[in-house]
């Protein structure tokens, strides 16, 4: 894909997410929509989705691509490297990367953001490809600005699980 047309998808990617957020700030509805919006306009995506810190490890969020390993400890994976350093990963070929978690066959390229807010760590956002090499600092770029939307847009609370007073 040619850095501009990448760059013009990513726009309005971007711009529909602040659009879909900005009556909504509940987070499994968020993240799903999140992982819908970016399997549904890069093609070559074969996972798209959030993997969560509960305080010890990362574990599966709402996603969209095939079933995948539920917990990543920190450190371990693409995942769980990009969350101990709170760095983005991009990883062009996982098949000779060591420090990868297979779950998908089809996956040849990967890139992983960390999510922090107020210095807490909060989770991954995590995309693969079946493509080599298919993320660069474009990708990068655009997905940082998705995931700071997404954060100042999103309450992080499971309440409704919690019992009502
Ligand atoms: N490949 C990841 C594991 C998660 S799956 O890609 C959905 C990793 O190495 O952390």
């Amino acid at each position: 894909m040619l850095y501009s047309e990448k760059e013009s998808i990513y726009q309005m990617v971007n711009a529909q997410l602040t659009a879909l957020l900005d009556t909504e700030s509940n987070v499994l509805a968020n993240l799903s929509n999140a992982s819908a919006l970016l399997k549904m306009n890069f093609p070559h995506t074969v996972f798209s989705g959030f993997y969560l810190y509960d305080g010890n490890e990362l574990i599966l969020g709402p996603f969209q691509g095939g079933v995948s390993c539920v917990r990543i400890p920190l450190g371990k994976g693409v995942c769980g490297e990009s969350a101990a350093i709170r760095q983005t990963v991009i990883v062009g070929d996982v098949k000779t990367y060591p420090n990868y978690i297979s779950c998908d066959s089809s996956a040849h390229s990967e890139i992983v953001l960390p999510m922090v807010k107020d210095g807490q760590l909060l989770g991954v956002l995590d995309l693969d490809s079946s493509c080599v090499d298919d993320y660069d600092h474009i990708d990068q770029q655009y997905l940082e600005e998705f995931v700071t939307i997404l954060l100042e847009k999103t309450e992080w609370t499971f309440s409704m699980y919690e019992e009502k007073a």
